[in-house]
């Protein structure tokens, strides 16, 4: 049973604390009192370090998409491993997986690699700066972007006290520790208003360099950018020379083109990260050749320099060109109907247990909210709706006791091993927690 402070978890747990601040390296894979950890990962299973084994719906985040351990993937790297694993030169592997990005998404034609979406994102801007010759960059409130200071901003910090006007967001922090120029430099749009985008962004015109957004927002449930917001931001940077980056990170794993080949907007570059390392660290970012010239030495317009020891190494390619072959047109319809029948039964769980809440998500993204029915349309509205906290974390427990594996958050991701049967017996879980909270509320309150 979860929590055991004497399980192998908890034990790694505590010394863990010793070496590491907080016992552990990412925020988001601790829980109270502490986290389970994995030993082993097959198919769309984890079995943690105490023998017990649970339907994987975290999937590292949604960088796992074709399964723990692929055959393809594992003959891939240790096929590699065999041969060179790292060099301080190029590898054929690199020019596979480049092609295979710039063959499926609109707005790519060339490709750096990186080692994780937040550099992806660092590089975007930079070629953007590069490209435009100004500074400022726009950003939507509420939507993560990765870990620099640039981005690390109108998040967990913008609440009621600091974010401003809804029509003219203040740009915050999320910690001190993210330099105060970011307030400067950083433009904050409130999601899918565009009176709004137009009042703010021609009063930044003459220094913007870029506008990114997702086309799905994962930190707002998921919500789809508005054809309306897309074509408004679309047709504003190409005529004022601004730079539209779309970050893909996540989005990516929702279509075989990407989210921007299902909103059909092609922007000048796209970040990528999670799949296309197959499972390694890995991030990029792509555009049309106009934009990724400034990376070309060959090039008059040659004005990023860009390095990196790990940059597109032979294993992380490796891994990531067997993964995006295994993700073929049918194997995302297969993860995007599974994902369909999760917010369907999440939905009808949430109901039968007569809890408040709601589902939202795309594709193989899915997102469930407890406590407001919602829908989370932007961050204002996220941060102002009932969150049963008390409800998540008792959830979150009954399904690590009964073989389901969550993010706390409730974010679900599908894989391609899974089946309709693992989609039906980690939803009849989630519906037996729920009702088993109402009936333990409905007890005390008694
Ligand atoms: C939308 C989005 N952008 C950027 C990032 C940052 O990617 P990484 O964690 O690889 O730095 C993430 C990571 O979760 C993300 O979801």
């Amino acid at each position: 049973m979860f929590p055991d402070n004497n399980s192998r978890s908890a034990q790694l747990y505590r010394e863990a604390r010793n070496v590491i601040p907080g016992g552990n390296s990412r925020v988001a894979v601790y829980y109270p009192p502490y986290p389970v950890y994995i030993a082993k990962g097959e198919g769309c299973r984890l079995t943690d370090v105490d023998g017990v084994e649970r339907i994987d719906f975290i999937n590292n985040m949604t960088a796992i998409v074709a399964g723990h351990s692929h055959p393809k993937v594992v003959e891939a790297v240790t096929r590699q491993a065999q041969s060179v694993m790292g060099v301080g030169a190029p590898h054929e592997n690199e020019v596979r997986l480049a092609e295979m990005i710039c063959e499926r998404v609109a707005g790519v034609e060339q490709i750096r690699f990186t080692n994780s979406g937040t550099e992806g994102i660092m590089y975007a801007i930079r070629t953007a700066r590069a490209y435009s010759g100004r500074n400022k960059v726009a950003r939507v409130e509420g939507a993560y972007h990765g870990g620099s200071d640039l981005m690390e901003t109108s998040q967990s910090g913008s609440t009621p006290d600091t974010w401003g006007p809804a029509e003219r967001p203040n740009t915050t922090r999320v910690d001190t520790g993210v330099g105060s120029e970011v307030i400067d430099e950083v433009i904050t749009l409130p999601m899918n208003d565009v009176a709004a985008a137009k009042a703010i962004l021609s009063d930044h015109a003459s220094d913007l360099a870029a506008v990114i957004l997702d086309p799905f927002t994962p930190r707002l449930g998921f919500i789809r950018a508005s054809d309306e917001f897309l074509a408004y931001l679309r047709e504003f940077t190409r005529s004022n020379g601004s730079v539209l980056i779309f970050d893909e990170v996540m989005t990516f794993r929702s279509g075989y083109h990407g989210a921007q080949g299902q909103v059909g907007v092609v922007p000048d570059l796209t970040t990528f990260g999670k799949v296309i390392g197959g499972g390694l660290p890995v991030g990029a970012v792509g555009g049309l050749r106009e934009f990724m010239a400034v990376f070309d030495q060959h090039d008059s317009r040659h004005r990023v320099y860009h390095s990196g020891t790990y940059n597109a190494n032979p294993m992380t390619t490796a891994a990531g060109a067997a993964a995006l072959g295994v993700m073929t047109p049918d194997a995302y319809d297969h993860i995007n109907r599974l994902g369909e029948r999760l917010r369907a039964g999440l939905r009808a769980a949430l109901r039968n247990a007569d809890m408040p809440g709601c589902v939202q998500g795309v594709g193989s993204l899915t997102y469930m909210h407890i406590g407001d029915e919602g829908p989370i349309t932007d961050h204002r509205v996220r941060v102002g709706m009932n969150h049963d906290a008390e409800a998540h974390s008792l959830l979150h427990v009954h399904l690590l006791n009964n073989g389901v594996l969550t993010a706390e958050g409730q974010a679900w991701f599908t894989s391609l091993p899974m089946k309709d049967s693992d989609i039906d017996f980690a939803v009849d879980q989630v519906e037996a927690g729920l009702k088993q909270v109402q009936v333990g509320r409905r007890a005390l309150a008694s």
